[in-house]
């Protein structure tokens, strides 16, 4: 439990400003069940420790406009929230539409450890070589066997601690492919018990899918954050076996858009139902992510809070 010499949960002015061998930022942080303006020491009890396991997951990077963004804001997120992890979904990153090997090579050099996907990783097929060649980019792990790459990551954060980041895909109003509860069982089973930092995308549309898998994880990953559907939900929240949760983190892109893509276009489409050409939008851009705060001797989640950069 992190707390300072003072308790948790107290603000700076309530303690009557900042004393000399404590010092922290206040957020509004959801911890379980509990929404709150907390207040987050950078010190442990023993206040000679740096915070420890905070992961950064940010949602679908939407083409240029989205990696130009996740650029210009990511090393500073990393330092000011002490990320020990930077985990992203990439699946529109190249042009809105999936992803290349040059995408992702991008992305990496810019401080991203791991790269989760969802449906749009097979729209472009230079990434199907790439796939197995490359274990941080990730696919969602319950599409058939005999396609290309892997859905799981295990490996060292920048911290040291070892971590897991699971990726798998709804099938309500997608693609019915492999049960994701029964192939989350599957990942598990896999990963040593000894990694106890355990997150997952989960790319999905129906809201209560998310929820579902959610509440079926719970306790036995640290954090369950959806995407997908580009639309950020204000559910985050601490379930009570200690995963962090949240049914959608947002778009990483264009929100002058409909989901990322040009706007006309996609009412061209709606009201006629002629096929239309889809390109990325352009105009207002924002970054949207979660930070979540894991305790690593045990891997449940001790907070969650969103994220949103412009
Ligand atoms: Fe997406
Ligand atoms: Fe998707």
């Amino acid at each position: 439990m992190l707390v300072s010499p003072q308790g948790e949960g107290r603000s700076l002015k309530a303690l009557g400003g900042i004393p000399p061998y404590s010092i922290g930022v206040e957020y509004e942080v959801v911890t379980a069940h509990v929404v709150r303006s907390a207040f987050q020491p950078l010190v442990r009890e023993d206040w000679a420790l740096p915070i420890t396991m905070n992961i950064l997951f940010i949602g679908d990077i939407f083409a240029s406009p989205g990696r130009r963004i996740v650029e210009h804001h990511l090393q500073r997120i990393i330092s000011d929230e002490k990320i020990s992890l930077a985990i992203a979904n990439a699946e529109n990153s190249a042009g809105g539409f999936g992803i290349t090997p040059s995408v992702a090579q991008e992305l990496f050099g810019m401080g991203l450890e791991v790269l989760t996907t969802g449906n749009h990783v097979w729209d472009k097929r230079e990434v199907y070589d790439f796939l197995p060649r490359e274990p941080r980019l990730l696919r969602p792990a319950n599409y058939p066997d005999p396609l290309p790459g892997t859905g799981l990551w295990v490996g060292k954060a920048r911290n040291g601690v070892q971590c897991a980041v699971l990726n798998l895909q709804g099938r309500v109003h997608m693609s019915s492919i492999d049960d994701p509860f029964k192939k989350a069982d599957e990942l598990l089973k896999q990963i040593p018990d000894e990694v106890k930092v355990r997150f997952v995308d989960f790319h999905a549309e129906a809201t209560s899918e998310k929820v579902a898998l959610g509440w079926y994880l719970d306790g036995r990953v640290s954090a369950l954050v959806g995407t997908h559907t580009h639309i950020p939900t204000a559910d985050s929240r601490v379930l009570s076996g200690g995963t962090a949760y949240q049914t959608d983190c947002g778009m990483t892109g264009p929100y002058e858009s409909v989901i990322g893509v040009e706007r006309q276009a996609v009412l061209h489409r709606f009201l006629t139902q002629l096929p239309v050409r889809f390109e990325a939008a352009k105009g207002w851009v924002e970054l949207r992510a979660v930070v979540i705060d894991v305790d690593e001797e045990t891997g449940r989640a001790r907070s969650i809070k969103r994220l949103t950069e412009v």
